[in-house]
């Protein structure tokens, strides 16, 4: 099941072949995958929302805001949510728009705002499929590294016969599978990611922890699914869901946070730290909840050092086994970064700037340098933690390649 959890955009527009798509979008429910429907205005001629919506279990979208009550339908959130779009059927005048960047509806805007790959099966009659404005629509859209479904030939509804008629939904289904199934590249590896603060108990009602979200590490776990990959997540109390298919351990401490990796590590083909543990714990956890001392002094907090996570378990590890940790620093970031590289014993650490505005704890966003022992490194731009994650495991590939 390839396309389970896969989120898939479908963009449907004005062209008679609108009525395969229920089926099509039918196929892909049965199959596990998430769709979001877009329509343009024509489309809503050829096939009804409501039998769409009906189907994909959520509501369809076909104009930028819901007149009723003025809610956004954001392009650039469903553009970053999509594994992948596909425009089908995509009439002459959707392909033109698509080619030329004519963001008029929300189909095209959100094409334009899609970072995900994107799938475009034209249909229309066979003189306007070879009119030369629809061919160099097509060659512009394939230069832009979208995928064409090409139409086939057959009969018309116009009567005519020739090429134009939109693929069949249960060959565009298979194409969309083998799609998944060749960027499946993590397919049999077992990895271990850590995400979100530990939280380190002062009394029954009070902590120390740190201010990380965990939305790097669940960016991470989402990406390493996506990629085929066996994925245990190891995460301290963070408000995300788990994303589909990985395997969830909670914990609070750093302490649990060790004891849950401890458990899965040694079956690992890779770890990656992601994150904030708490360097130090209180030395003794009092029971009760400590009062206010009335004017008679502050308590004293006794600090223990917490055991440093990715330090004991590589000094376990097994050959073969990659490590990728992270590092937050203020200053001397390169530097601090690299020694902790070696002393630490990893094959790579990303360092993340808290200097650099928008990346970092608790935002949407990242920017992260990633250092090999090698030598290899990399500098991302700012991107939302989605894409950042597709540039770690990128680098991971590359160097475990290239080591
Ligand atoms: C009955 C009927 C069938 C149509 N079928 C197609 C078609 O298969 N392909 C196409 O490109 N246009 C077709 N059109 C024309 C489009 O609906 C029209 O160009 C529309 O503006 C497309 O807008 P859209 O791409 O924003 O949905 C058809 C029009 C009608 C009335």
């Amino acid at each position: 099941m390839v396309l389970k959890g896969k989120k898939i955009l479908i963009g449907i527009s004005g062209s008679i072949a609108a009525y395969k798509m229920p089926l099509l979008v039918r196929l892909l429910m049965k199959e596990g995958a998430e769709v979001q429907i877009i329509m343009t205005p024509a489309a809503r001629d050829f096939v009804t929302p409501l039998t769409l919506s009906t189907l994909s279990k959520r509501p369809v979208l076909t104009g930028p805001f819901n007149p009723v009550d003025g809610t956004w339908n954001s392009h650039v959130d469903m553009g970053n949510w999509a594994d992948l779009m596909l425009v089908a059927p995509a009439s002459a005048t959707t392909l033109g728009k698509m080619a030329n960047g004519i963001a008029d509806n929300l189909l095209v805007t959100t094409y334009l705002a899609a970072v995900c790959p994107v799938f475009i099966a034209p249909a229309m009659d066979l003189d306007m499929f070879q009119h030369p404005s629809t061919r160099q629509n097509i060659k512009t859209l394939q230069s832009y590294g979208n995928h064409l479904i090409a139409p086939r030939e057959g009969e018309l509804a116009s009567g005519l016969c020739g090429a134009g008629r939109l693929e069949e939904p249960e060959v565009i289904l298979e194409i969309l599978r083998d799609f998944f199934k060749g960027i499946q590249s993590w397919a049999g590896k077992k990895v271990l990611i850590t995400a979100g603060p530990t939280v380190e108990p002062i009394d029954p009602v009070r902590y120390i922890s740190n201010h990380s979200s965990g939305k790097m590490g669940y960016a991470l776990a989402e990406e390493a699914i996506k990629r085929g990959a066996d994925v245990t997540l190891v995460s301290g109390p963070v408000s995300l869901p788990a994303p589909s298919g990985v395997t969830l351990i909670k914990v609070h401490t750093a302490q649990q946070m060790l004891e849950a990796c401890q458990k899965v590590f040694d079956a690992s083909d890779l770890l990656i730290m992601a994150a904030a543990v708490a360097d130090y714990r209180v030395a003794a956890v009092s029971d009760h909840k400590i009062k206010k001392q009335g004017g008679a002094g502050t308590p004293a907090l006794d600090l223990v050092e917490n055991p440093d996570i990715v330090k004991t378990l590589s000094a376990h590890r097994n050959d073969g086994q990659y490590i990728m940790g992270f590092a937050l620093e203020t200053d001397n970031e390169l530097a601090n970064a690299q020694s902790k590289l070696m002393s630490k014993g990893m094959d790579a650490i990303a360092l993340n700037s808290l200097n650099e505005q928008g990346a970092g704890f608790g935002t949407d966003t990242n920017k992260v340098t990633l250092i090999h022992r090698s030598g290899i490194s990399y500098t991302s731009g700012l991107e939302p933690k989605a894409g950042i994650a597709g540039r770690i495991l990128d680098f991971i590939e590359e160097t475990i390649v290239n080591p």
